[in-house]
């Protein structure tokens, strides 16, 4: 059984997604133990209540250096013994002293075609306002590790999504959300809870299913 973090911002769509898999048929073995939202009264603290999931805040302005707030993260981490952090619609950046600690057990969902649309300032709305006055026909959503270079880990995962003519970031940022974001994030953590991801020299690789016996 892996313990499984999930980090948030917002309102927490994917998480629900998650949690809906979760309850559905499982997440290969792995189960959401907590929600760290980076601060007070965000949606997806709700939807965590409402599964009996327990919410905890950090919030970075609360503390006053990196050092003290990665301490304050890693007793939250440690209290509940996880083996895997989701980063849901988390959208501040971990320090390398964070994704070095939990190198290759941090999973990020992105809303675009990485490495279209992504590092520092591509976050929510402002990556499909980009896809949309870049003209591109096609975006989509990304699921990777993540080390200290924003959106820059392992990719594991992505699904693409076509632009209609008559998009506005908020019509795209749903399509991407229903056509790939909910479906790929549980199944990313489903496969890396069974441990069919392998990793290679930055590179993935989605090994067979392990079937019970
Ligand atoms: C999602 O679209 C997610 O991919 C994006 O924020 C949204 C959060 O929605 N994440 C990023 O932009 C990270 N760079 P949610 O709170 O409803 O899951």
């Amino acid at each position: 059984m892996l313990n499984i973090a999930v980090m948030v911002s917002g309102g927490g769509t994917n998480l629900q997604a998650l949690l809906d898999a979760e309850k559905a048929g499982g997440l290969g073995g792995g189960r959401i133990v907590c929600v760290i939202a980076s601060k007070e009264n965000v949606g997806a603290l709700r939807r965590a209540e409402a599964f009996s999931v327990p919410g905890e805040v950090c919030r970075r302005t609360a503390f006053s250096c990196e050092e003290e707030y990665e301490n304050a993260l890693f007793a939250i981490l440690d209290k509940y013994n996880i083996d895997l952090i989701v980063l849901a619609g988390f959208l501040s950046i971990l320090s390398k002293r964070v994704t070095e600690r939990y190198a290759n057990r941090i999973i990020n969902i992105h809303p675009a075609l990485i490495p279209s649309f992504c590092g520092k300032g591509y976050y929510g709305l402002k990556v499909h306002e980009a896809a949309l006055a870049a003209g591109v026909k096609v975006t989509g959503a990304t699921v990777h590790f993540v080390n200290e270079i924003p959106d820059g880990g392992a990719i594991i995962a992505q699904k693409a999504v076509y632009i209609e003519p008559d998009d506005t970031p908020e019509t795209l940022q749903r399509r991407v959300m229903e056509q790939a974001e909910w479906i790929l994030l549980p199944q990313v953590v489903r496969q890396f809870c069974q441990g069919q991801i392998r990793i290679v020299d930055n590179k993935t690789y989605i090994t067979e299913e392990k079937q019970d016996v």
